[in-house]
């Protein structure tokens, strides 16, 4: 038999699992609570336009204390305590972030650090408004092949950093905050297989300029969103071996809440279906919106449907069992 020369020395074998599975789920939301009129008086906008246009009615901003590394602890913690996981045994911390401008390089270091996951391997991971579910398939995959037990996933965003607050395109849009789940082994599939992709040839359309500040061609965004979201769920569905009427939640990013409606009316979605809505009190937090909006649902368990969608372009979907 041949033998790797990898297998020759010291590491030892890793065994992978059958599967994953999401353990707990938890959400840091900002102290400060914004209304539609104040970030409207900087922007020639209204309180009727802003929930009409968008459904949103509130969002959080941080204070000067609640930078990244400190909103994804805290929410990476509630994570680890709720399933019961001890920070010593996680393997892997893995940040999605589009919003990082701090003078560390990563953000997920710090957040292993903060958090006591002395042993673990630490990495951020930029994927925009689809992080979290292109993290949540590499957190998968970790755990399947052995690379990693247990692993804390943060989708953690402070839009303020990177927004211009007299930009009528994204001003009254974008809010900060941080949700985190904890993902370990499972004798089953409760992550199903992820489908996704990205478009780097229309990547202008949302784009950081020349300072860092995060621009968006909102109406073109909007078209590609709905136009792509039916096919990628429809895809992620067929992957998972289900369909729609099988679901317990959507949970789409929160971009848009008429976004979201739309999505929902593709899809056929029944009443029974819980379709998330936390837009409405916490704006889009990117990579953070779709781990906040399940740590909004505590009662539903069973299928839901993620889809992630955002700069790059990138996209990404999957269906996991709620904890
Ligand atoms: O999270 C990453 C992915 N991001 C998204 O998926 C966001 C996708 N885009 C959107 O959600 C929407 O494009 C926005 C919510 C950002 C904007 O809504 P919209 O319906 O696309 O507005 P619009 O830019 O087409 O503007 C419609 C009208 C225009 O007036 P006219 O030309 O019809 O007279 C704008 O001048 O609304 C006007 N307008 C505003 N009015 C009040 C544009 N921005 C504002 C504003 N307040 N902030």
């Amino acid at each position: 038999m041949l033998r790797s020369p990898f297998m020759a020395n010291s590491s030892p074998q890793r065994t992978g699992h059958p599967g994953s599975r999401i353990l707990s789920v938890a959400s840091y939301r900002p102290r400060t609570e914004v209304g539609n009129e104040t970030v409207a008086a900087l922007i020639d906008s209204s309180d009727e336009w802003i929930r009409r246009r968008c459904g949103i009615e509130s969002r959080r901003h941080a204070a000067p204390d609640e930078d990244l590394v400190t909103m994804a602890t805290a929410a990476a913690s509630k994570a680890l305590a709720g399933a019961g996981i001890d920070p010593r045994d996680v393997s892997a911390v893995l940040v999605a972030t589009m919003s990082h401008r701090g003078r560390a390089t990563t953000v997920a270091p710090l957040v292993a650090d903060a958090l006591g996951a002395t042993g673990a391997a630490a990495m951020d991971l930029g994927a925009a408004c689809a992080g979290f579910p292109y993290a949540l398939a590499t957190a998968d995959a970790l755990v399947r092949s052995g690379a990693a037990e247990y692993v804390v996933l943060v989708g953690a965003e402070r839009m303020t950093d990177v927004i211009d607050d007299r930009d009528r395109g994204t001003a009254f849009l974008f809010g900060d905050g941080a949700g985190a789940v904890v993902v370990g082994p499972s004798q089953t599939s409760e992550i199903s297989p992820v489908v996704w992709g990205a478009d780097g040839s229309r990547s202008e359309v949302l784009r950081y300029d020349e300072e860092g500040i995060l621009r968006m061609a909102g109406p073109e965004v909007f078209r590609w969103a709905t136009s792509i979201i039916p096919d990628l769920a429809g895809r992620a569905l067929d992957a998972a071996g289900i369909s729609a009427s099988d679901l317990a939640a959507f949970i789409p990013h929160q971009a848009n809440l008429r976004i979201t409606s739309v999505a929902a009316k593709a899809l056929g979605l029944g009443p029974h279906v819980r379709v998330a809505t936390d837009i409405i009190t916490n704006g889009n937090t990117g990579a953070a919106s779709i781990p906040q909006a399940m740590a909004a649902m505590p009662d539903t368990t069973g299928p839901a449907l993620l889809v992630g969608f955002g700069a790059g372009l990138s996209y990404a979907a999957q269906v996991v069992t709620l904890p």
